[in-house]
């Protein structure tokens, strides 16, 4: 019999769930990924997440944190002289994309057994965790991310990957929430993000524009959990607000299926499951 949340994943492409985790839980992310700031050295490694121009900006850093944890900086982080407008711990736009596998913390926050539980609910066979990412949406310089499928960059054959969004914040309409467009994963994939040795590009599949008039926001206390299709257009909006809005995101693809050699993500050895 399918699950109820599994039916809404399907017709929907997302389904939310709210007091997923712990508030305690979430804290605790919280305090390791500062930790992971605190210890991060920006004068070594200035590199800038953008969705915008992620292409041109691709460098060794990005591709090499397929299996490491790296810090990056938020495109307005840095005035013109090349100085930090903010203290580093409001700069930082993400941490990717291996903390799942290399920090205690988020390992355990990764493989708890209700993350397990949900996966397999969800029919996702042979999971394994391929990437993370703390995404701190900082406040009044957190920058927005444009509509995307998650599959443009992390494709499988078949293609089913999971993304699970863990609000370890509240997340409103005011500082950033997700968006989501309601069924839009059954149009198929639009774009690629395709690796050719150590560069990237960006490979349009479907030239048409989202409708963003679709898009509903899904506001989402601290705990609350969104389970999105690789394939549902999803976007958030710039935090302009004075409240960050963390999350942490993790991506699960099956053992079953191929992953692709154009990823980006690329690792030397084989993605664990739980
Ligand atoms: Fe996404």
């Amino acid at each position: 019999m399918t699950s109820p949340r599994l039916a809404t994943l399907r017709e929907q492409g997302y389904v939310v769930l709210e007091r997923f985790v712990t508030p305690s839980a979430c804290e605790a992310l919280r305090a390791r990924a500062a930790r992971l700031v605190e210890d991060f050295d920006e004068r070594a490694h200035r590199s800038i997440f953008t969705t915008v121009e992620q292409a041109r900006r691709t460098d060794d850093y990005f591709l090499d944190s397929a299996e490491r944890i790296h810090c990056f900086f938020e495109e307005e982080a840095f005035e013109p002289s090349g100085a930090l407008r903010q203290p580093k711990a409001r700069s930082i736009n993400k941490i990717g994309h291996a903390l799942h596998d290399l920090d205690p913390v988020f390992d355990a926050f990764s493989r708890a057994p209700e993350v397990k539980a949900l996966v397999e609910e969800l029919a996702l066979p042979e999971p394994r965790l391929m990437q993370s990412m703390y995404i701190f949406k900082q406040p009044r310089i957190g920058g927005e991310v444009r509509c995307h499928q998650d599959a443009t960059y992390l494709h499988t054959e078949p293609q089913r990957l999971l993304g699970l969004w863990f609000a370890l914040e509240d997340a409103t309409v005011e500082n950033g929430c997700l968006w989501a467009i309601p069924g839009g994963h059954r149009g198929g994939l639009r774009e690629r993000f395709v690796r050719e040795g150590r560069r990237t590009r960006k490979e349009v599949l479907d030239v048409r524009p989202w409708d963003e008039r679709a898009l509903v926001p899904l506001e989402l206390p601290q705990g609350g959990l969104i389970v999105l299709d690789g394939l549902v257009p999803h976007r958030s909006d710039a935090n302009r607000s004075a409240r960050s809005r963390h999350a942490y995101a993790l991506h699960v693809v099956s053992g079953h299926d191929a992953y692709l050699k154009t990823n980006w993500l690329q690792r030397s050895t084989a993605a664990r499951g739980f």
